[in-house]
C-alpha cells in the first residue's frame, strides 16, 4: 500500500514536472564548506547566460552559495551582501556581469521588468533567491538549486539547466 503511495506521487510529480522527476542530481552537502566548493564548481562551469535559480527555506543558504560564487568567478575575496534589500547587486568582469537577485521583497511578478533581470537573463549570468516570485518570468531552461536541510548540513536537489552542466557537476 505505502508503495502504491509511493508510485503514485512519483507519477504525480512527473506529470507536473517530467524533467525534474527523471533527471534530479543530489549532492550531500554537510558542512558549510562544501557548500562554498560547489559554489566555486558552478563558477568554474556557468557561462554568459545561465540563470540559477537558488531554491530553500530562509536560512538554507542560497545566499552562501551565491557568495561563493560570485568570489570565485570574480577570483577575489569580493564583500557580497544579502540583496534583500537592493533586491540585485550587480559584479562584473571581462567575463560580464553576474547578476545576484533576492527577490523574497517582489511585490508582484512584474517588476522584474523595472529591474532589469528579463535582459540579465539573456546576457549575464544570474543567482536568484527566492525564485518563486518570479511568476511566469523564470527562463524554461535554468538550473533549479534547492537547498534542503539534512541535520546539522544541507544537500542539494538539482534539476533543468544544461545537461552538460548537469553532467559535469555529477561527475565530481
Ligand atoms: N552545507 C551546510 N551545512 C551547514 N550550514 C550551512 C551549509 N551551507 C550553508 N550553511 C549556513 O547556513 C546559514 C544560512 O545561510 P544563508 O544566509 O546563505 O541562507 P539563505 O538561504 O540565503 O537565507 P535567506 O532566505 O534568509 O536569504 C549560514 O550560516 C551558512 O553558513
Ligand atoms: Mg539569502
Amino acid at each position: 500500500m505505502q508503495l502504491a503511495v509511493a508510485l503514485a506521487a512519483a507519477r504525480l510529480g512527473a506529470m507536473k514536472h517530467p524533467k525534474a522527476a527523471l533527471s534530479a542530481l543530489i549532492l550531500p552537502l554537510p558542512t558549510e564548506a562544501d557548500t562554498t566548493a560547489l559554489g566555486a564548481r558552478l563558477a568554474s562551469l556557468a557561462r554568459a547566460g545561465d540563470c540559477f535559480l537558488l531554491e530553500g527555506p530562509i536560512g538554507a543558504g542560497k545566499s552562501h552559495l551565491a557568495r561563493a560564487f560570485i568570489r570565485a568567478r570574480l577570483g577575489r575575496d569580493e564583500d557580497v551582501p544579502s540583496p534583500t534589500f537592493t533586491l540585485v547587486q550587480v559584479y562584473g568582469n571581462r567575463d560580464g556581469e553576474i547578476w545576484h537577485a533576492d527577490l523574497y521583497r517582489l511585490t508582484h511578478p512584474d517588476e522584474v521588468w523595472e529591474l532589469g533581470l528579463d535582459d540579465a537573463f539573456q546576457s549575464a549570468i544570474t543567482l536568484v533567491e527566492w525564485p518563486d516570485r518570479l511568476g511566469g518570468h523564470a527562463p524554461q531552461d535554468a538550473l533549479h538549486l534547492r537547498l534542503e536541510a539534512v541535520g546539522d548540513g544541507r544537500r542539494a536537489v538539482i534539476t533543468g539547466g544544461r545537461s552538460d552542466l548537469r553532467k559535469a557537476l555529477g561527475d565530481g
